[in-house]
């Protein structure tokens, strides 16, 4: 495995000399993980097989990562990655017991709290319950250094915690209307619950590079000019056969065919989003240049509302590039 992250990660804090005068007995505070929740506004835009594939490359590039399954009494992160865990998150809601205790490790070191499959109680749980497994995301630092968060569809109540709790979201979006229409409606509430939070997007099942940078152009004019709030580009993934073709055999595509297009395009993701945590772990304040606006969220309900399909949509000035390098 690359060690890339090791200069980043390994090194920093008190030097042995510093630490001796220390009490023995005392113990150097965890640090806190990075948290990603990946969420979306329809169903099927590519969460969980953009999450699987992310903790395949971030853990490849050195990261200690654990996914969890948040798509409670639905979940199937499991399955991507080509795993039969006997544990799930529910212990933890239940019995208190940590992330590291329910998780197994799966390809390439990556960590897995799965979800539950088929428990209607799950899919409904009281606010206080789900605020257990959001603690222990928060208190995964011994274990993980990134916490990723594949969430199911929407802004239901059990999503939106986890939406709301933490600092990076990324949202995936299809080129479709319906797909950025519905993905700007969970950015509009993270918006607003979620003041500090920096939103990502992806852009999965493009048919073009500039077909993607086209669908956030539009999703990210309607939320500068709505909302006040910047997003950032994580990059688009194209649309490939082969991405079904590898959920059907539940290896991870960059894993089972990383010569296919798509795959280019998830190691690209992987790739910013790999800076975006460095820059996190680093402290600094905003990505791409792009933090969330002072002006979050002010006077977003006195302007009009807000259609993203109006044609007057900005496109990007760019040149045509490679689909995915
Ligand atoms: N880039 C892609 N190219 C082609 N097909 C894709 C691509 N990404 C995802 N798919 C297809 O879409 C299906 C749904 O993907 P996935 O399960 O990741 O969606 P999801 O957003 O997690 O869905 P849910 O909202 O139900 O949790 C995959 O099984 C795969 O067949
Ligand atoms: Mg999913």
């Amino acid at each position: 495995m690359q060690d890339l992250a090791a200069p980043l990660f390994g090194v920093p804090g008190p030097s042995r000399g510093l630490t001796l005068l220390r009490s023995e007995t005392e113990e150097a505070p965890t640090r806190r993980p990075v948290v990603i929740c990946v969420g979306s506004g329809k169903g099927g835009t590519g969460k969980s097989v953009l999450t699987s594939n992310l903790a395949v490359h971030l853990s490849a590039s050195g990261l200690r990562v654990l996914a969890v399954d948040a798509d409670l009494g639905l979940a199937n992160l499991h399955l991507l990655l080509g795993m039969q865990p006997q544990r799930t998150v529910m212990e933890v809601i239940e019995t208190g017991a940590t992330l590291d205790e329910v998780a197994e490790t799966g390809p390439v070191g990556v960590r897995l709290a799965a979800g539950g499959s088929g428990r209607p109680d799950m899919a409904d749980l009281h606010p206080g319950r789900i605020g257990r497994l959001v603690a222990a995301m928060d208190a995964a630092g011994d274990s993980a250094e990134v916490v990723l968060v594949d969430t199911g569809a929407g802004i239901g109540r059990a999503t939106t915690s986890f939406l709301y709790a933490f600092g990076e979201i990324v949202i995936v979006t299809t080129p479709d209307l319906t797909a950025m229409t519905d993905g700007y409606a969970v950015i509009k509430n993270v918006a607003h619950n979620n003041r500090t939070a920096r939103i990502f997007v992806v852009v999965n099942r493009a048919a073009s590079a500039l077909e993607g940078l086209e669908t956030f152009a539009r999703i990210e004019r309607v939320s500068r000019r709505f909302l006040g709030r910047p997003l950032s580009y994580l990059g688009h993934v194209l649309n490939d056969s082969r991405v079904t073709a590898s959920v059907a055999s539940r290896i991870p595509i960059l894993l089972n065919q990383p010569a296919a297009t798509a795959s280019a395009c998830l190691r690209g993701v992987g790739r910013s989003l790999f800076l975006e945590i460095e820059r996190r772990r680093a402290g600094a304040a905003t990505g791409f240049g792009a933090g969330p606006a002072a002006d979050v969220g002010a006077g977003a309900e006195t302007r009009p509302a807000a259609d993203i399909s109006s044609p007057d949509a900005r496109h990007p000035r760019h040149q045509r590039g490679p689909e995915c390098a």
